[in-house]
């Protein structure tokens, strides 16, 4: 680790480790024929890919066929077997391949130091920041990123920031001057360069908290002069009250929940709803098991989610709340890529 990676806060951020003890202790073991049976089929994916890649043929057919392969062995094998079979595919030749795409490779490579950062968030925006490192790939990672910022997870995290800034931008128009906001894991707050509200200067005090001290940095200089306070902290801080923020018209959080176990979903959700005023409104965001480059990701993005049902967020809802105080809503984004809770707190 260098210096400048954060320290994590034990709250969330999964870990490959972490997600390999929590699938041991649900599935204590697994059928070793499963495992050769799989570890065949995955071999002969792997080498199909490679051929593919090495015949010279467009390379995005290659790698949309091999993330439609994973998808299916994913979906097919025990949960035990899939957590094994993601090495062999990491350590086959044919990754070396899918790495030349620069957004899969800052997603395997982990330079912060965790998976999920704000500047591969960048890659999904095709945000200007990252154009130096598509410019410097090779023409096959060109094509590649061409193709890997279209799959659907990415639309859906594309229509995700849209659906923020939008939320954001009501809640002030019906809070009103001074309305107080609160972004939970903001990353680079991407969501914020589009808000009206922000400009008009309707809203008073925008918090955005994260536990990276980079991604802090950048949203503090790319905001400086204008509402938003850029605040280092953690869930585990946010849990403890150690940041004393006060209350807000809105507090949101979109790409944490996949990180946070139920148990801390839950602490968290309650702890959001204590900083939120009377009408006040509580959103988060997790990404849907009807994900299909789930597969891609844990193998050659190494990029592990926890993904949630709709009935999964009920579930966090349900348990974090008195349904009597509140107006609760769970939906999805338009590719069902993504699912969303809304809470408001009854005046
Ligand atoms: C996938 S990015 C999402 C960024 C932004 N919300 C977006 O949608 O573009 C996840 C962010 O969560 C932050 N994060 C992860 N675990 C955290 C924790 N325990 N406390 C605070 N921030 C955390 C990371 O630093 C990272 O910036």
């Amino acid at each position: 680790m260098n210096e400048l990676q954060p320290v994590l806060d034990g709250e969330s951020l999964i870990t490959p480790a972490a997600v390999e003890a929590d699938i041991a202790a649900l599935h204590p073991s697994h059928d070793g024929d499963q495992l050769a049976i799989a570890t065949a089929e995955l071999g002969l994916v792997l080498h199909t890919a490679r051929q593919g890649f090495e015949s010279g043929r467009d390379p995005v057919q290659t790698m949309r066929w091999t993330v439609e392969a994973l998808h299916k062995t994913r979906r097919k094998v025990n949960p035990r077997v899939w957590r094994a079979l993601i090495p062999l595919a990491q350590e086959h030749p044919v990754a070396e391949y899918f790495h030349r795409d620069p957004f899969t490779r800052w997603s395997f490579r982990k330079p912060r130091g965790y998976s999920g950062d704000a500047r591969l968030l960048d890659f999904i925006y095709q945000h200007e920041s990252v154009q130096g490192d598509v410019a410097d790939a090779l023409p096959v990672g060109q094509s590649l990123y061409a193709y890997s910022k279209y799959y659907p997870s990415c639309v859906a995290v594309r229509e995700r920031r849209d659906l923020l800034t939008r939320q954001v931008d009501e809640i002030a128009d019906e809070r009103g001057q001074g309305t107080e906001v609160l972004t939970i894991a903001a990353g680079h707050l991407r969501e914020a360069d589009n808000s009206v509200a922000l400009k008009d200067g309707r809203i008073s005090r925008w918090v955005a908290l994260d536990q990276d001290p980079m991604s802090v940095g950048s949203v503090a200089r790319d905001f400086s002069g204008s509402r938003v306070e850029a605040i280092d902290g953690s869930v585990r801080g946010l849990l403890t009250d150690a940041y004393k923020l006060g209350t807000f018209d809105f507090v949101y959080s979109a790409g944490l929940y996949d990180y946070l176990t139920d148990a801390v979903a839950i602490r968290l959700t309650k702890r959001c709803m204590k900083m939120l005023k009377p009408g006040g409104t509580l959103l988060f965001a997790n990404f849907s098991p009807e994900l299909t480059d789930d597969g891609y990701m844990e193998t050659f993005m190494d990029w592990t989610l926890l993904l949630r049902s709709e009935a999964d967020m009920w579930s966090i809802v349900n348990a974090s709340v008195d349904r009597n105080t509140v107006d609760a809503s769970v939906f999805f984004g338009e590719n069902r890529n993504i699912v969303y809770a809304v809470i408001r707190k009854r005046d």
